[in-house]
C-alpha cells in the first residue's frame, strides 16, 4: 500500500510516499527560510502563495524520481492543522482536488500527530506505551502516548514554546531566522556557565515555562553594546548558556515525566529535537529510559512524517469521520475521542 503525503502547515513545503513494504520510497522538501528570512519570521500570506506555487511540480517530480504515477497511490494524507489557516486551506485543497480527479480517499492528518509518529518510520523497537517530547516553534509539549491515537498531555507550555524563545533569543542577538540553528551552532564554542540564567520551573509539576528564560537574555543582552555583542567570544557564551538553561528544563522534565507514568521509552520530536545539546544530554537522561530520536530530517517538518501518519491511521481504519476543515488550533488530546 502506498500513501501520499503533503504537509503545508508552515513554511515547509513536503511531499512524499510510504509504501507499507518499503517505507519511505520518495520524497521532496522546500523550505522558505530564504523568502521569510528578511522580515525575521514567518509571513503567512507569502506562504500560503509560495505553498500554492510549488506543490503541483513537486509532487510530479517526486512521482517522477520515484518511478510512479499517482494512480500507483491509494490514499492521499495532508496537514490538516494545527497551522498557519491560509498555508493549510492550500495543503487541503490540492489533496481533495487530487483525490477528487483520481478517485482516491484523503486522509486528514494533526501536525503534531505526524512530529509524534515520525521516529516509528525508522525504528520498529519504539512500542507502545512511550512518552514524547514534541519541540517546535509553536509547541512543548510532553505526551504520554497509551496507544495509538490515545494521547495523554501531561506537560506543556504555560507560555513561549521553547523553539519560538530560540527563534527570539537569536532576534535578539541579530542572528538569522530560524533561530534554533543558529544558537546551536555558536553555542558549540562558548561558554555553558559564562551566564547563569534561570531553569524556569524546575519545581513545579510537569509544565514548561521559557518567558522567564527569553527575559532573563534579554536584560543581558542589553548591558552589553552591539560591538560587544557582535564579538564572537560574547555571542557564542550567551547562546551556550541560554540553550544549557533551556535545555536542561527538557532532560529535568524529561526524566520527571518518565518516573512519574513508569515508561521505558521516550521518544523526542519537532524542530528542537535537531538540536544537538538536547541529544548529548538526554541520552544520559536514566539507565532505564532507552531514548529514540528522529534522524535530523524527520524532526523538522516533511511530508514523510504525514504520509506516515495517514498510513498509520488507515491500519487503524478511522475513514468513517467526516473530511474535517483545516484547523488553526486543534488539541492532540481530542484526536482519542474523535475517532478511537
Ligand atoms: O517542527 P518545526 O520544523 O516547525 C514547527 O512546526 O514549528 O520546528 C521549527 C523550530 C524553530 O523554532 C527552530 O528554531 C527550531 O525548531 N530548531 C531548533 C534547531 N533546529 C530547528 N532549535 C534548537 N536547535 C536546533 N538545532
Ligand atoms: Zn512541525
Amino acid at each position: 500500500m502506498r500513501i501520499l503525503g503533503i504537509e503545508t502547515s508552515c513554511d515547509e513545503t513536503g511531499v512524499a510516499i510510504y509504501d507499507s513494504e518499503r517505507g519511505i520510497i520518495a520524497e521532496k522538501l522546500y523550505s522558505q527560510i530564504n523568502l521569510h528570512r528578511k522580515f525575521g519570521g514567518v509571513i503567512p500570506e507569502l506562504a500560503s502563495r509560495d505553498h500554492a506555487k510549488r506543490l503541483t511540480q513537486m509532487t510530479r517530480d517526486m512521482l517522477k524520481e520515484g518511478g510512479m504515477g499517482i494512480r500507483d497511490v491509494e490514499a492521499i494524507a495532508y496537514t490538516s492543522g494545527p497551522g498557519l489557516i491560509g498555508a493549510l486551506m492550500v495543503g487541503s485543497a490540492f489533496a481533495n482536488s487530487l483525490a477528487l480527479r483520481y478517485g482516491l480517499n484523503t486522509i486528514p492528518i494533526h501536525h503534531m500527530e505526524g512530529h509524534l509518529l515520525a521516529p516509528l518510520i525508522e525504528n520498529k523497537n519504539i512500542k507502545f506505551p512511550f512518552l514524547a517530547l514534541l519541540v517546535s516553534g509553536g509547541h512543548t509539549l510532553l505526551v504520554h502516548v497509551v496507544s495509538y491515537r490515545n494521547y495523554r498531555i501531561v506537560g506543556q507550555t504555560i507560555d513561549d514554546a521553547v523553539g519560538e524563545c530560540f527563534d527570539k533569543v537569536a532576534r535578539m542577538l541579530g542572528l538569522d531566522y530560524p533561530g534554533g540553528p543558529a544558537i546551536d551552532i555558536n553555542a558549540r564554542v562558548g561558554d555553558r556557565k559564562a551566564f547563569k540564567f534561570p531553569r524556569p520551573m524546575l519545581r513545579q509539576g510537569l509544565d514548561f515555562s521559557f518567558s522567564g528564560l527569553k527575559t532573563a537574555v534579554k536584560y543581558e543582552i542589553q548591558k552589553h553594546s552591539q560591538e560587544a555583542i557582535k564579538d564572537k567570544g560574547l555571542m557564542s557564551d550567551i547562546c551556550a548558556s541560554f540553550q544549557e538553561a533551556a535545555v536542561e528544563t527538557l532532560v529535568y522534565k524529561c526524566r520527571q515525566a518518565c518516573k512519574q507514568l513508569g515508561v521505558t521509552q521516550l521518544v523526542m520530536a519537532g524542530g528542537v529535537a535537531a538540536n544537538s545539546r538536547l541529544r548529548e544530554m538526554i541520552s544520559g537522561i536514566d539507565e532505564k529510559v532507552e531514548v529514540f530520536f528522529p534522524s535530523p530530517k524527520l524532526c523538522t517538518d516533511n511530508g514523510s512524517m504525514i504520509a506516515f501518519a495517514g498510513y498509520m491511521r488507515l491500519q487503524h481504519d478511522f475513514l468513517r469521520q467526516p473530511i474535517p476543515s483545516p484547523r488553526p488550533r486543534w488539541s492532540l488530546e481530542e484526536l482519542t475521542y474523535e475517532d478511537a
